[in-house]
């Protein structure tokens, strides 16, 4: 999902409003400060987040911009690591290497060395990736040369797209940002509008009938080799990215019936994925390794979409309800926040679990609109918050 993540600064970048001046840090709102700490761990050298992986640093990326984009005081913070980024991480791509446990879960190896036994995976080609420009026209371009970089990857003998180069697994994660990003650029890419909802389309009618969505409407983590529901894990990302795509994809097509769906895969994992006082929870807690610690926040900011093409008393009570028990159980006295959202904070945090938490506190910031939802820092350290329940 490497190159996936980066598609998602298109639209944020796109988004960005006016540079504004800089709020007291007086006045920062748990968002911000959640960033100020995460940039502890950003390397302009690397353009990467030090203590965690290539993907995972796309995910810190998207949360910058996803704050500036409703926080005009992040706006300047935003444009310098971007801008770094972009000519930077190429230049470290790191390597990695990934593999399926027989329970369908992915364990991740970070190069350059690997374990003996283990064939080191091709070197990765950034190709188009990143360019020597700045402009969100390069931005747009480079989702269009990954997506048809995708689209024009082998047929997997159960339709949808392959997880690896490899060809070792067809799971939901790949299959669903491939939706995700030709919804998203059907809405950006008017001269291609037809190319792009197609190819998504196409995709949502594949993945809804591909059986990876359960009786219970919670997505597994992907099929068999004979294209059956595999039961693996339900982790939180896979309910979220598909929110995001089919809240594009409604907007693209103009038709609703897509965010039948989303709300009913939302509910289902909130409920689900939820303890009694309505915290959201990865079944790997606390010990999610350097992949499954960046989970959550994907829902949420997915959470965040769907909420504005569907707006849902439920979703905006669970996303300050999160953002609310990160910042009073969650977190350090330097602000570092952690992998368990209902607390306590536990060893380590680190640049994953950071930008995964931060992506909650962006959504309960977004629904309260901006600093208006404000968590109230000092009266939440005075006194325990009320959580949903
Ligand atoms: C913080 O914001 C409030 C409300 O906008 C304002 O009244 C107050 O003066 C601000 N405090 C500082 C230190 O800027
Ligand atoms: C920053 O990244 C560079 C390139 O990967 C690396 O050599 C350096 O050690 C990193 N700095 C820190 C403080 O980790
Ligand atoms: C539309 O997409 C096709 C396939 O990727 C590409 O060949 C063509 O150049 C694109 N046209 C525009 C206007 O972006
Ligand atoms: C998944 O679980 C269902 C229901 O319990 C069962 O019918 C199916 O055979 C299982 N599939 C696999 C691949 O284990
Ligand atoms: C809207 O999308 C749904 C789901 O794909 C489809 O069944 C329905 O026919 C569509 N409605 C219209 C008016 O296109
Ligand atoms: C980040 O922290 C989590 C949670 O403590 C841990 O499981 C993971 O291994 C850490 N990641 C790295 C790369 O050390």
């Amino acid at each position: 999902m490497l190159s996936l993540s980066f598609f998602r600064l298109v639209s944020v970048v796109l988004s960005l409003g006016p540079i504004a001046l800089s709020a007291p840090v007086a006045n920062s709102t748990e968002a911000e400060l959640a960033l100020n700490f995460l940039q502890t761990w950003y390397n302009s050298t690397s353009g990467l987040w030090d203590t965690t992986g290539w993907w995972n640093s796309g995910n810190c990326l998207t949360a910058i911009g996803d704050l500036a984009a409703i926080d005009s005081t992040v706006v300047p913070t935003a444009q310098q690591v971007f801008s770094t980024t972009i000519v930077q991480a190429q230049k470290y791509n790191l390597q990695q290497l990934k593999v399926i446990t027989p329970t369908f879960n992915i364990q991740t190896f970070q190069g350059p060395s690997f374990p003996d036994a283990m064939e080191a995976p091709a070197v990765v080609n950034p190709r188009g990736f990143l360019n020597g420009y700045y402009d969100d026209e390069q931005y747009l371009q480079t989702a269009m040369d990954i997506f048809n970089d995708i689209k024009n990857s082998p047929a997997t003998p159960c339709g949808g797209i392959w997880w690896d180069k490899k060809h070792t697994y067809v799971n939901a994660i790949a299959n669903e940002l491939y939706l995700s990003v030709g919804a998203h650029l059907a809405n950006r890419v008017p001269a291609n509008k037809t190319f792009y909802l197609a190819t998504a389309q196409n995709q949502y009618n594949w993945f809804v009938q591909s059986g990876m969505v359960n009786s219970k409407n919670l997505i597994n983590d992907g099929l068999t080799t004979a294209c059956k529901n595999n039961n693996g894990t339900v982790w939180s990302y896979n309910q979220g990215v598909i929110l995001g795509a089919l809240s594009e994809l409604s907007t693209a097509t103009g038709n609703s019936s897509y965010l039948t769906l989303a709300n009913n895969i939302a509910n289902a994992a909130i409920t689900a994925l939820s303890d009694s006082n309505g915290i959201l929870h990865d079944p790997c807690e606390p010990n999610c390794g350097g992949d499954g610690t960046q989970f959550k926040g994907i829902f949420m900011r997915n959470l965040q979409v769907l909420q504005k093409a569907a707006p849902s008393d439920r979703y905006v009570k669970f996303m300050v309800s999160n953002g609310a028990s990160i910042w009073a159980y969650d977190r350090d006295s330097r602000n570092a926040l952690s992998v368990v959202w209902s607390g306590p904070f536990v060893q380590t945090a680190n640049a994953s679990t950071q930008s995964s938490a931060l992506d909650a506190l962006i959504a309960a910031q977004a629904v309260g609109g901006g600093k208006t939802a404000n968590l109230a820092i000092a009266s939440r350290r005075a006194k325990p918050i009320v959580l949903e329940g």
